[in-house]
């Protein structure tokens, strides 16, 4: 490749621990601490047309799709906005009713997945306003969207998304500012988002000297054939996140499921070689999750916990424990990410397979 692999062995390695960096490049220029707020080039929208968005629709496809999860909990959180997450593939034949004042943003790394393409297309044929979070410069999405804003996360090679999930996540963080200081958000509270935002690539590089750790896990699960990823409220999409990168780069089956879920159902698949892995930082759900984790427990599954690094307490419980930095619930998905894409990358290197290009995947479907 023209990408140099910088003497890591996959690219996907690689884009792992770009991660910091990448963050740091999403953020430059866009963050004004004199008024407490995001600032966006691009989005090619009046003041006007801004405060008056009544609805946000964010729309993508697989990661991309999952940091469209976390977009919803980010701006329902900080800008009271209503949000719906759509697949793309789903948004045009659904043709759900968009009201005026709606914004349709689709997220992709690539720029040329077609069904996002398809989306937007479609959006903008019904005569709204079609946005793009996106991270390749002057592809196909960005030329077809109204205005949008780049990642600038740099070339992503690894058929497996990591490096663009958690810079997306980081635009829809600051969006979710921008839009929330338009509304009701205080300066303070302005201000304070703006400083965890800025110390977020530290907790990332931080976060990544959980490799030893994880590699451990790994050489004790790497023969699994099932593998569960629980988390709630913001770990919720990071869960299914987890899954979908063991899945398509190690060829386990695995799922993901809202934590308070696993009762209704999943918790049959539960025995002694199918391991679980509850993502549980500290945060308004904590007790819960760890209640049902005490549930797989007592039902003889292996527990794997992705927790603060402060928290003691959860060595006593979980069989094995990945430590994270602390940060604000609503930057944990970017954190609480790097040991799921650490952990599939070292199974999938355990088992022999092709890390940075898994069978049948391409890294980006052209076709709907
Ligand atoms: C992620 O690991 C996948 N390879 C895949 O789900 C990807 O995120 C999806 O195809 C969307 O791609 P895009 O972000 O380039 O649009």
């Amino acid at each position: 490749g023209e990408v140099s692999m910088n003497g890591y062995d996959h690219y996907m390695l690689k884009e792992i621990y770009e991660q910091p960096d990448a963050l740091r490049n999403a953020m430059r220029g866009r963050l004004n601490d004199q008024d407490a707020t995001a600032v966006f080039g691009g989005l090619n929208l009046t003041p006007q047309q801004l405060r008056s968005v009544e609805r946000i629709i964010l729309t993508g496809c697989g990661t991309s799709w999952h940091s469209a999860l976390v977009g919803e909990y980010l701006i329902e959180e900080l800008s009271r906005i209503p949000v719906n997450v759509e697949y793309a593939s789903e948004l045009r034949y659904r043709n759900p009713p968009i009201e005026n004042n709606t914004l349709v943003f689709g997220i992709t790394q690539s720029g040329e997945t077609a069904d996002t393409l398809a989306a937007l297309n479609e959006t903008k044929r019904k005569g709204h306003r079609a946005l793009a979070i996106c991270n390749v410069v002057g592809s196909s999405i960005a030329q077809a969207s109204d205005g949008g804003v780049y990642l600038h996360a740099g070339p992503e090679i690894g058929v497996a998304s990591t490096k663009a999930f958690t810079s997306q996540c980081c635009i829809l963080a600051m969006l979710a500012l921008y839009f929330g200081r338009m509304r009701h958000m205080s300066f303070e509270t302005g201000g304070r988002i703006i400083e965890d935002l800025r110390r977020l690539p530290s907790a990332v590089e931080q976060a990544l000297t959980c490799d030893a750790e994880v590699r451990k896990v790994a050489e004790k699960y790497e023969s699994a054939t099932n593998v569960l990823y629980l988390g709630r409220r913001y770990n919720f999409p990071t869960a299914l996140e987890g899954a979908l990168k063991l899945k398509e780069i190690s060829y386990i089956h695995a799922e993901g499921y809202p934590a308070a879920e696993m009762k209704h159902g999943p918790i049959a698949l539960v025995d002694k070689i199918t391991p679980s892995i509850f993502i549980m930082p500290r945060g308004t759900t904590y007790d819960k999750v760890l209640a049902n984790m005490e549930e797989v427990k007592a039902r003889g599954g292996p527990v794997i916990a992705i927790a603060s690094s402060d928290d003691t307490e959860i060595r006593k419980i979980a069989d094995d424990v990945i430590m994270i930095p602390e940060v604000p619930e609503f930057l944990q998905p970017i954190v609480s990410v790097i040991p799921l894409q650490l952990l599939s990358y070292h199974i999938a290197v355990l088992r022999g397979c092709d890390v940075d290009k898994p069978r049948n995947l391409a890294k980006s479907v052209t076709v709907e």
